[in-house]
C-alpha cells in the first residue's frame, strides 16, 4: 500500500512533534512511530529542558553558551550552540504558551533548579572570577519530559497530523540523490507499506540499547541512525556515548540529575563524598563524564558499597515534602524497582548508557548532509538526538537534550515550511520495497539458525565491557572482532514465530541488524580516535590532544567497511582551555 503525504516524520519524540507542530499549518504532514506516540522516550526526561530565562537568579544566554561549549570539551560546532542558547528562552514560552504544565515559582513564573555543568560567573572575596552552579534547568517536578510530550502530541491533534502507530520503518527511498519517502511495516498485521512525500524527517532518537546497563526505552535501538547509514548517509562523532552518572542499580533506569539539582549527595562505602576528589568547586553538579567517570573509578578501586558495582545517591536530608514536591517520579521508581525508600534509604546507583552526543550530520537548518563537505542530500532533514548538528560535542550537559530536540524540531519545520511550499512529489522508483520483502521472505523461510537473543546478549555485555566509560585498543580491537563475528551469525539468524500479527521476534531481529549496523561505526571511531574527550575516555590516551583531534569523525560505510573522514570544529569565541570544575 501506497501513502503520501506532503511531510513524512519518523518518530513520535520531542524532535518530531515539535517539527509536526510547526508544519501541520501549512502541510500535509504524517508521522510514523514504532510506538504509541505518548510512549515515544522523551518521555521519560526527568530533571529539566535548559534555558537562560533568569527566573530565580541572574543569569544570561552567553554564560549558557559558554557552559554548553566547555561541557562538549570544545568539539560542539560554537555557531550552533550560539544559536541553540539563544533560541531557548522563546522556545520554552512558546511550550508554555503551547499549554505545558511547568511547576512555578512563588512569583508564578517557570521554575528552574541547579544542573551539572550550568554555571554562573560570580567575583570572589579576592576579586577573581569564578563559576559556581546556576538555576537554569526548566522543570515539572521530575517528568519534564513527560508533560512536554503530551502536550505536543496534543497540539498535533488538533491540527490534524496524521499518525502512523506502531509501524517500524525499513528502508529509506533515496533516489539520485533525492529523498522520496521510506518503507515500513504494520506492526499490527506484517504488511510492507510505501511512504511518499516531498520531505522525510527523521526524529528517531538515541540508541542506548546497544549496551547492558541502559536509560534508554527498549524502543531505543538506533533504527533511524542505522537506516540512514546503510542508504549511504555517513554518521558523526559516533564514538561520542554519554553514559549517565545515575543509573538505579541494577538496571539503569535513570535517576535525575536534578536529585543531585536539589542537593542529592553521591557517597562510597566510606560513606566519603568522593566528589570532592574530583571537582572540588561544583562537586556532584560537574558535568556527566567527570562525575560518570568519577563514580567508575570509585567502583573499580573497591570503594563501591560493601565492594558491589554500584556507590549511593543519599537524598535522605531533603526531607519527605521536597522529595513529594520535586522528585516524586524517582521516589517511585526506587521504591518498585529496588525496594528503597529515598525518604529513609540511600539510592544506589551506577553509570548507565545514555545518551548518542553523535549521529545524523545536519546543518543548522536540519538539512541531512551527505559528506564531509557539508552536501546536502535534498528531501531528508534530521532532529534530536539521532542527529548531530553538533551542538553536544564529545559530552552533553543534562538538559540540553530536551532543548536540542525542541529548538532544532522547531528550526527544521521552519526550514521545511520554506522547502515544501516549493517542492513537488518525485516518482518513485519501481518496487521501492523489493528489498524489504525478500529480507521478510527470507526470515519467513528459516527453519533453523542462530539464536538472535544471544547474538543480541553478546553484544549488549562487550559494549558495556569494552566500549564503555573507560576504553583501550586492545578492548576496543576485540569488540570490533565480535561485531564483526556477530554480524556473520546474524547473516543466518533464525525467525522461530512465522505469525504476522504483532510479531515482536520479527521487530527484534530487524532492531538488532540495526544495533550491529552502527555500533561498528562506535567501535571504529573510538578506535581511531587516540585521545580523552568528553565521554570518550582512553586510558592507553589519558590526555586531549587538541592538536590531532580537535576535529569530527564522519564514517562512511563501504563496500570493504568502515571509512573514517574528519571535519573540523567550528571554533568561534571560546579557544580549547583545559576543563576544570
Ligand atoms: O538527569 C536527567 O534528568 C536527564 C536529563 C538529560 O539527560 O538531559
Amino acid at each position: 500500500m501506497i501513502h503520501k503525504h506532503d511531510l513524512i516524520i519518523v518518530g513520535a519524540g520531542l524532535a518530531g512533534l515539535r517539527a509536526a507542530v510547526e508544519t501541520s499549518q501549512y502541510a500535509d504532514v504524517g508521522v510514523i512511530s514504532k510506538l504509541f506516540p505518548t510512549r515515544s522516550h522523551s518521555g521519560a526526561a526527568q530533571g529539566g529542558i535548559a534555558a537562560a530565562l533568569g527566573n530565580e537568579e541572574h543569569d544570561k544566554v552567553e554564560w549558557h553558551v559558554f557552559d554548553s561549549v566547555k561541557g562538549s570539551d570544545y568539539l560542539g560546532d560554537q555557531d550552533a550552540i550560539e544559536m541553540m542558547c539563544g533560541e531557548a528562552p522563546d522556545a520554552i514560552y512558546e511550550l508554555e504558551h503551547l499549554g505545558v504544565p511547568f511547576s512555578r515559582t512563588k512569583e508564578g513564573k517557570i521554575a528552574q533548579r541547579q544542573f551539572g555543568g550550568h554555571t554562573k560567573e560570580v567575583i570572589d572575596e579576592n576579586g577573581n572570577s569564578k563559576r559556581i552552579p546556576v538555576l537554569r534547568a526548566c522543570y515539572s517536578a521530575d517528568r519534564t519530559g513527560h508533560v512536554i510530550l503530551h502536550t505536543l502530541y496534543e497540539q498535533c491533534v488538533k491540527r490534524n497530523v496524521r499518525f502512523y502507530a506502531e509501524y517500524f520503518i525499513l528502508s529509506l527511498i533515496i533516489d539520485d540523490g533525492v529523498c522520496k519517502g521510506l518503507t515500513a511495516f504494520n506492526l499490527r498485521d506484517g504488511e510492507i507499506h510505501t511512504f511518499h512525500a516531498k520531505a522525510v524527517m527523521f526524529g528517531t532518537g538515541g540508541y542506548g540499547r546497544a549496551y547492558r546497563v541502559t536509560s534508554n526505552a527498549y524502543a531505543n535501538s538506533g533504527d533511524g541512525v542505522a537506516i540512514a547509514f546503510r542508504a549511504g548517509i555517513p554518521l558523526e562523532d559516533m564514538e561520542f556515548v554519554q553514559f549517565h552518572p545515575t543509573g538505579l542499580y541494577p538496571l539503569g533506569i535513570l535517576v535525575t540529575e536534578g536529585a543531585r539539582g536539589e542537593g542529592g549527595y553521591l557517597v562510597n562505602n566510606d560513606g566519603d563524598r568522593f566528589m570532592k576528589n574530583y571537582a572540588p568547586t561544583v562537586m556532584e553538579l560537574a558535568p556527566r563524564d567527570m562525575v560518570t567517570r568519577s563514580i567508575q573509578t570509585e567502583i573499580n578501586e573497591g570503594r563501591g558499597i560493601n565492594g558491589g558495582d554500584f556507590v549511593n545517591l543519599d537524598l535522605t536530608h531533603l526531607g519527605a515534602a521536597k522529595l513529594k514536591e520535586r522528585l516524586p517520579e524517582i521516589t517511585g521508581f526506587a521504591k518498585t524497582y529496588a525496594g528503597i525508600d529515598p525518604v529513609k534509604q540511600p539510592i544506589p546507583i551506577l553509570p548507565t548508557a545514555h545518551y548518542s552526543m553523535g549521529g545524523i550530520p545536519t546543518d543548522l537548518y536540519g538539512h541531512v548532509l551527505a559528506d564531509e563537505k557539508g552536501t546536502i542530500v535534498k528531501g531528508f532533514y534530521a532532529a534530536g538526538e539521532c542527529a548531530c548538528v553538533s551542538v553536544h560535542g564529545a559530552n552533553r550537559l543534562g538538559t540540553n537534550s530536551l532543548l536540542d530536540a525542541v529548538v532544532h524540531g522547531r528550526r527544521t519545520g521552519k526550514t521545511l515550511v520554506k522547502y515544501l511550499r516549493e517542492a513537488e512529489f518525485s516518482p518513485l522508483p519501481d518496487d521501492a520495497e523489493k528489498k524489504d520483502r525478500e529480507m521478510f521472505a527470507n526470515l519467513y523461510g528459516t527453519s533453523s539458525g542462530e539464536n538472535a537473543d544471544k547474538i543480541r546478549l553478546r553484544l549488549k555485555e562487550e559494549m558495556t565491557n569494552k566500549c564503555g566509560v573507560f576504553r583501550n585498543e586492545k578492548d576496543l580491537n576485540s569488540m570490533l572482532d565480535t561485531i564483526h563475528e556477530l554480524e556473520h551469525k546474524f547473516k543466518n539468524v533464525h525467525l522461530s514465530c512465522k505469525g504476522k500479527v504483532f510479531n515482536t521476534e520479527l521487530m527484534e531481529i530487524i532492531e538488532l541488524g540495526n544495533l550491529l549496523e552502527f555500533s561498528d561505526a562506535i567501535v571504529t571511531g573510538a578506535l581511531a580516535r587516540q585521545e580523552c574527550r568528553g565521554a570518550h575516555w582512553r586510558t592507553d590516551h589519558p590526555k586531549r590532544d587538541d592538536v590531532n583531534w580537535l576535529k569530527h569523525t564522519i564514517a562512511f560505510k563501504t563496500e570493504k567497511g568502515i571509512e573514517l573522514k574528519y571535519k573540523p570544529v567550528v571554533i568561534n569565541k571560546y579557544q580549547p582551555q583545559e576543563r576544570k570544575y
